[in-house]
């Protein structure tokens, strides 16, 4: 019996002591020849190699020179086969069981289908193995209880069904990481599976159809850092005892269970007590059980997901103990009372605050306002009553307020035309009168606002965001009128209490319609929300959740590696004074960037980690987010979104013409705007203040839709922590003093007199760009050399000259127009020059603060879309004589 099950080759290898092996080679010195016989009928089982990977794996040619293959440094065996993504169709050969000193096995993210082969139980030096994201059927063979060096097995996303491996959870006592994750597993967790995983790290399991409870011998890992149970049946309770012998825990995910609480009659149950132990514990996620109870301190939490249970208290304050959290969903309970000042005060909270289709009453707490780095406010389906607390527009960098389906009374604050990120606004369902503020037609961001069904009165206002809204956000509001038809008009005040003739057809119709389709819901109704649920529990929230890990993947060096190839030459995108950058793939397969710095010596992770901790929290649309960051003693890395348009130098000095779009005016006046938007940001509004230093084309990036997008920002201050700060000043042939200053063409020149950094200084790097993007030369070109700045050789041909300076391109669509727009256009370049020339004044206290720039380059956008009342602050009143184009 238990011969028939053991593979042959495991028996082989076995009567051969694994140190006795090398010896054994040199003896035999045809082992290598037993790998190649191995990696051969892997390929004959492959199908389908589009990529023709393994075309060069070929007798004529030595294994150890075959793609994805790695040996031995004696040349003699195969550790390592990496077939990662190389779209290889076909079945898992179990020929592959002979390469007996195989370490790692990477075949994930191909189309491999069939089992997982019986033999492979003979690789017996396999340390790690990933088959993640194939078609694998069937089940995990018990033999896999044999591979006692695994340390990291992930066969996540496949077809795998069967119980979970419990072998492999007996034997295998080195693994550090299991993500089984995404296949069919069915059954119970086995009850002794934290046993023997002393090392165990990472456990993931989610989406599985696992039932039971969690078993209690999981705290005997004490090393776990990650539990992902999440969609599975799991019913029961979280045993104390993980609760109180996981110090490690960091990352506990539960959600879509059916778990209890401990003790449902009590507020603080021992179920959330206990976890006021896991001080490390950063992200909690446990939506959608039933769980009811209240929460103790947890400092290090920036993820607490509690939406869709059922929490029916009160808000306890002490949750106001978390200072850390990034993202706050409590939404879908049956939470009652208000908001407790403690817990909106979330100064940090950087994500989002969403305590929507709760039961919470009461006003709205003044403290809402601090919280000026949340991204998104979710109140909306409460029953809060009282006024807009006037400093909501302190959350600066808010994109979607929702405030809807309350009983907020009183005007909509004029100061909430100030909010600086706000893109969704939404009013509606509430008791909201008085005129609708005019402020907010001079939002630059707001795109969305809905204002229907309040008491608003008098005329809807005029110009910017509110050209292009619809009826839709207004309707409901009787008393207020609209210059256009739908509503009723503005001049027939009297008449203001009957509706217009066309506006009792319209509600007429569409009450009649409504009663229509609510009676035919009701017929198809059940059905069809029965379904959606289930989409909805399968793909929404797991989409989301997936799209919530990917916000905040935790990255070890091992991963960077991984990610990009281990440094792979191919893979560099840029470097600078600062270090490499290369282009990565992170294991959600989301493109990065990562930026690997060049260090001095002497470096404090503590302080790297302070600053990263804050600049990951600026958020602004045209500043580069930073996703996450590396941090050891001797190796710092940020990872950032990959830009899919490269920089603006690449579009200002393209390699090859084919590949790049020529960038028109109006590009390049939106590209200075963003930037100006950034800088100011950074200069004046951020949560502290930061100075670029280091300003130029390649640092400015450019996404799908040609937003531009600042980066390297910080990086100078993350470094300059980092490195020693007085070293910098007294070496300035040193790099750090390089980063302080920028790059030659671009730096103030009251740098070069030993000024330190100032915004100041940003602003005349900023100058200079303008210049360059509008002559498309560089300011480092050879005619610069010789003392005369950029800025100085734009001067100089100011007057009579200007069409040997700018970009060749410009001149010639200038050349097409017509001579109103011709005329638009020359007066916009002259304002771009003189607006560069400003800012590159040689003495530091007359240029203009990023402000006025960025409200220059405004206004200037949309002298340029057509508005004609334009005025520019920055002319030097020379405007109106310069003509570029000589006719
Ligand atoms: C191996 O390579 C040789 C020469 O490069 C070629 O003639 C032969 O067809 C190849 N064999 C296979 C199996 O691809
Ligand atoms: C390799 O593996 C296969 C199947 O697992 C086995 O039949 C064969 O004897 C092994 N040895 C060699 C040298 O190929
Ligand atoms: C577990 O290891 C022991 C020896 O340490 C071995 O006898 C047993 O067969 C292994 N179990 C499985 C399921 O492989
Ligand atoms: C921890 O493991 C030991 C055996 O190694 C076992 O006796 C004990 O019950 C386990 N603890 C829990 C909580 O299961
Ligand atoms: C926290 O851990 C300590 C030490 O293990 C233990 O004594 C205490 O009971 C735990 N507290 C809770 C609330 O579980
Ligand atoms: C939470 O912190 C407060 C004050 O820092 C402390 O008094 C309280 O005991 C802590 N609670 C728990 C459960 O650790
Ligand atoms: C809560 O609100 C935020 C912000 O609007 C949103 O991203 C999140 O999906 C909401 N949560 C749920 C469970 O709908
Ligand atoms: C605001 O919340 C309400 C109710 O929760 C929802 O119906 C509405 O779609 C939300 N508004 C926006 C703009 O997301
Ligand atoms: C505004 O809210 C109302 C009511 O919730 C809704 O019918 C309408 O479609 C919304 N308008 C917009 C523009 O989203």
């Amino acid at each position: 019996m238990e011969l028939r099950n053991t593979p042959i080759c495991f028996l082989i290898l076995l009567s051969i002591p694994s140190y006795v092996l090398p010896l054994q080679d040199k003896l035999k010195g045809h082992q290598i020849n037993t790998d190649q016989s191995g990696l051969l009928a892997f390929k004959k089982s492959i199908s389908s190699d589009p990529q023709n990977f393994l075309g060069n794996w070929n007798e004529t040619i030595p294994i150890c020179q075959w793609n994805g293959v790695s040996c031995s440094l004696n040349g003699k065996r195969v550790t390592g086969l990496d077939l990662k993504r190389k779209y290889l169709q076909g079945a898992i050969s179990p020929f592959l069981c002979n390469l007996s000193y195989l370490e790692q096995l990477d075949l994930s993210e191909n189309s491999l289908h069939g089992k997982i082969p019986i033999e492979f139980g003979s690789l017996s030096s396999l340390e790690e193995f990933s088959l993640r994201a194939n078609q694998v059927q069937d089940e995990v063979p018990e033999s896999f209880g044999q591979l006692k060096r695994l340390r990291f097995i992930d066969l996540s996303r496949n077809q795998l069904r069967g119980r979970l491996p419990l072998s492999l959870f007996y034997n295998c006592t080195r693994l550090q990481y299991v993500d089984l994750s995404d296949n069919m597993f069915i059954g119970f967790i086995p009850s002794q599976i934290g046993h023997h995983l002393n090392s165990l790290e990472t456990l993931r399991l989610y989406l599985n159809q696992l039932s039971g409870i969690i078993p209690a011998s999981l705290s005997n890992s004490s090393s776990l850092v990650e539990l992902d149970l999440e969609y599975n049946f799991l019913t029961g309770t979280l045993p104390s005892e993980i609760l109180q012998n996981m110090p490690l825990l960091e990352i506990l995910y539960l959600s879509g269970n059916s778990l209890e609480s401990n003790d449902a009659n009590t507020n603080l149950s021992p179920f959330f007590t206990s976890i006021s132990n896991l001080t490390h514990l950063r992200e909690l996620q446990l939506a959608g059980n039933m769980l009811g109870a209240s929460l103790g301190n947890l400092t290090q939490l920036r993820i607490l997901l509690l939406h869709e249970n059922l929490f029916s208290e009160t808000i306890p304050p002490s949750l106001g103990g978390c200072i850390n959290l990034d993202i706050l969903d409590f939404s879908y309970n049956k939470l009652t009372g208000t908001i407790p000042a403690e817990i909106v005060g979330f100064r940090n909270m950087g994500l989002y605050f969403n305590m929507s289709n709760n039961f919470l009453s009461g006003e709205l707490p003044m403290e809402l306002s601090k919280m000026d780095m949340v991204c998104a406010i979710d109140l909306s389906s409460n029953n809060f009553n009282g006024n807009i607390p006037p400093n909501l527009a302190n959350c600066e960098a808010a994109e979607m307020i929702n405030l809807s389906h309350n009983s907020l009374q009183g005007t909509v604050p004029s100061s909430l035309g100030k909010f600086l990120n706000l893109q969704t606004l939404d009013l509606s369902h509430n008791l909201l009168s008085g005129e609708i503020p005019a402020s907010l037609s001079k939002s630059r961001s707001l795109v969305h606002l809905n204002l229907s069904f309040n008491n608003f009165n008098g005329s809807i206002p005029q110009g910017g965001l509110f050209n292009s809204l619809s009826i839709e956000s207004f309707q409901g509001n009787q008393h207020l009128c609209w210059p256009s038809a739908e509503m009723q008009r503005c001049h027939s005040k009297k008449a203001s209490t009957s509706y217009s003739c066309k506006f009792l057809i319209f509600l007429v119709t569409t009450i009649s319609m409504s009663v229509f389709l609510a009676t035919i819901s009701c017929g198809l109704g059940f059905n069809m929300i029965k379904g959606f649920k289930i989409i909805k529990d399968n793909k929404a929230s797991s989409n989301f959740l997936m799209s919530l890990k990917s916000n905040y993947p935790r990255i070890s060096y091992n991963e960077i590696v991984k990610a990009t190839g281990g440094f792979e030459k191919s893979r560099l995108i840029g470097c600078g004074s600062f270090g490499h950058v290369y282009k990565g793939v992170l294991r959600d397969r989301s493109l990065v960037a990562v930026k690997v710095l060049k260090l001095q010596s002497g470096n404090s992770t503590k302080s790297f980690d302070r600053e990263c901790q804050i600049l990951k929290r600026i958020r602004h649309r045209n500043l580069m987010r930073i996703i996450t960051a590396c941090s050891l003693p001797d190796f710092k890395a940020l990872v950032l979104p990959f830009m899919a348009n490269g920089s603006l130098e690449s579009h200002l000095y393209p390699k090859n013409y084919g590949s790049s779009l020529q960038l028109s005016l109006n590009m390049r006046v939106n590209i200075c705007s963003d930037v100006a938007e950034g800088l100011s940001y950074l200069h004046h509004h951020s949560p502290v203040q930061v100075i670029h230093c280091d300003l130029k084309p390649c640092n400015i990036l450019l996404d799908n839709d040609m937003t531009a997008l600042v980066s390297d920002f910080g990086i100078a201050r993350l470094v300059m922590d980092v490195g020693e700060v007085k070293e910098t000043t007294e070496n300035t042939n040193s790099s750090t003093a390089n980063l302080l200053c920028g790059s030659i063409g671009y730096i103030a020149p009251e740098y070069g007199m030993g000024r330190s950094a100032s915004v100041k200084g940003d602003v005349y790097s900023f100058g200079v760009l303008i210049l360059e993007v509008v002559t498309r030369k560089r300011p480092t070109d050879d005619l610069f050399k010789e003392g005369l700045s950029l800025p100085k050789w734009v001067k100089s041909h100011y007057h009579g000259r200007m069409e040997e300076i700018i970009d060749p391109y410009i001149i010639k669509s200038l050349r097409d127009q017509i001579p109103e727009v011709r005329n638009t256009w020359e007066i916009s370049i002259v304002e771009l020059v003189e607006l560069g020339l400003l800012c590159t004044q040689e003495a530091p206290s007359t240029r203009p603060t990023m402000i006025d720039a960025a409200d220059d380059l405004d206004r200037l956008k949309r002298y340029l879309s057509g508005d004609n009342t334009m005025t520019f602050a920055s002319s030097l009143g020379l405007s109106s004589s310069v003509v570029i184009l000589k006719n």
